[in-house]
């Protein structure tokens, strides 16, 4: 029996869904445990596209049991046109559970993201506006709505007239918005509550028994170390805690269950939304891994920025996470270039900076120190052992293992599920 944690090491996007839809198939459950629909996880297999937002990528094998734990913020409508999508892709989705400590976004939570992000100005933090930050504000500030009061119409009634009134004063106040009306939100939220009434547990019961009968448990990060709230660069980072010890409070699993984390690498580096980011590339290497990486937001559209393979992020992505090892992914991204960098450390006022820095004066400022290697120039998307990779390449991983102290247990070279190199047993 294995409960192994997924975490994105950089700024999202690392390729998470693909790692969890591979490992899934020798899994029993497959948990999300925090963020929401800010999270897109695109799953290949065989040649269909699957863009997933809040289901666990877990749902594409058949006769998995798929969480959405108590950690995660759900918004009604995504959540349903994406069952509703599924079912028409005959997905069997019978085996979705969702918590019933889980908060639920509602529509105000998406007016104020946007006008916090419009009132910010040239300070905006580039959120996917979808209320997340709002949404876990409710949480923090005990207003929030969960998703067992929806069940409840009583109590639904008068949490969500109370929050009517409190975010109607701040939307006409504050934003000279015209607010939200009662009536349209009780009777849209007690339709969905029907809809959702099948899917409804107590899903840290669920997992504990699981963890009993020694299932296989994944749990599918979503985000990423650099986009978390505590160790991230806030503050552009989002409002949960992607990095590992967010799996165990936001489903509801004690640490002393967990045998194995493993932290998503992308080959470069991406970030979406603003804030400092060291190895960025503003040349024609940025744009042709834009281009060949279609490094384009699965769920805004916007153009990913690019950079090299930054080592200080994932050293640190490291030890915050407790890293058994990485998997690392989009290295056939790479295959045509004839030069590559991983940034090593960073440089500030003349001096090598040790750890990573909170301050993002200092980080704005830090030059990376990179290596260089030769590339390998041609394609492996077809290799399947770890042995058969073109030498450029294993040097590459190798010393990009030393750089992070972190052993390497999966190579991903395409999109598709069986475009995966096994380098280290995980089960
Ligand atoms: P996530 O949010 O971490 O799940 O990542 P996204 O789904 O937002 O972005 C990763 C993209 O890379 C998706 O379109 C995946 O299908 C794709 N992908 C994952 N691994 C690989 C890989 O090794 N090579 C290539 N070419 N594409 C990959
Ligand atoms: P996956 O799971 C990449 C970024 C946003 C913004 C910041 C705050 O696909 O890797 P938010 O809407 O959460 O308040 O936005 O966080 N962000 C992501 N970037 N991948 C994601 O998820 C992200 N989820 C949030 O772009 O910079
Ligand atoms: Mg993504």
């Amino acid at each position: 029996m294995a409960s192994i944690i997924i975490v994105g090491t950089q700024w999202g996007d690392e390729g998470k869904g693909k790692i969890v839809d591979y490992l899934a198939d020798k899994c029993e459950y497959i948990v999300r445990s925090h963020g929401g629909s800010n999270a897109g996880h695109t799953v290949m297999v065989n040649n269909v596209k699957y863009k997933l937002r809040l289901l666990p990528s877990g749902i594409l094998h058949k006769d998995k049991i798929c969480v959405i734990g108590n950690g995660v913020v759900i918004e009604p409508k995504v959540f349903l046109s994406e069952i509703d999508d599924l079912m028409k892709k005959n997905v069997n989705i019978s085996n979705l559970k969702i918590s019933d400590r889980a908060h639920i976004i509602m529509p105000y939570h998406k007016i104020l993201d946007e006008m916090q992000e419009a009132d910010l100005g040239e300070n905006k933090l580039g959120t996917t506006k979808n209320g997340i930050g709002p949404c876990y504000m409710d949480k923090a500030s005990r207003l929030g709505i969960r998703i067992c009061d929806i069940i409840n119409k009583e109590t639904f009634k008068k949490k969500l007239k109370f929050n009517v009134e409190l975010k109607n004063k701040l939307l006409k106040k504050l934003y000279n918005h015209e607010g939200v009306d009662y009536d349209n939100l009780l009777k849209e939220y007690l339709e969905y509550a029907d809809r959702l009434k099948p899917y409804i547990a107590d899903t840290s019961i669920i997992l504990n028994k699981a963890v009993k009968e020694n299932k296989n448990i994944l749990f599918e990060g979503a985000q990423a170390t650099m986009l978390d709230l505590d160790y991230g660069t806030y503050p552009f980072v989002t409002s949960s805690n992607p990095s590992a010890g967010g799996a165990c409070t936001g489903s509801g699993i004690g640490p002393s269950k967990i045998d194995n984390v493993i932290g998503v690498v992308k080959a470069y580096s991406t970030r979406v939304g603003e804030g400092p980011f060291p190895s960025e590339l503003f040349d024609d290497v940025g744009q042709f891994i834009r281009d060949k990486g279609g490094e384009y937001g699965t769920v805004t559209g916007r153009a990913r920025r690019c950079g090299w393979l930054d080592a200080c992020v994932v050293k640190y992505a490291s030890y915050v996470n407790g890293l058994d090892s990485i998997a690392l992914t989009r290295l056939d991204i790479l295959d045509e270039l004839d030069k590559l960098k991983i940034c090593i450390a960073y440089k500030y006022e003349g001096k090598i900076l040790e750890g990573y820095p909170a301050d993002l004066e200092i980080l704005s400022k830090a030059e990376p120190v990179y290596e260089e290697f030769d590339g390998w120039k041609t394609s492996i998307k077809d290799i399947r052992e770890y042995d058969k990779l073109p030498e450029n390449a294993k040097k590459y991983l190798k010393r990009l293992s030393e750089i992070i102290e972190t052993d390497i247990s999966i190579v991903s070279v395409g999109a598709e599920r069986e475009e995966t190199i096994i380098v280290k047993d995980i089960f």
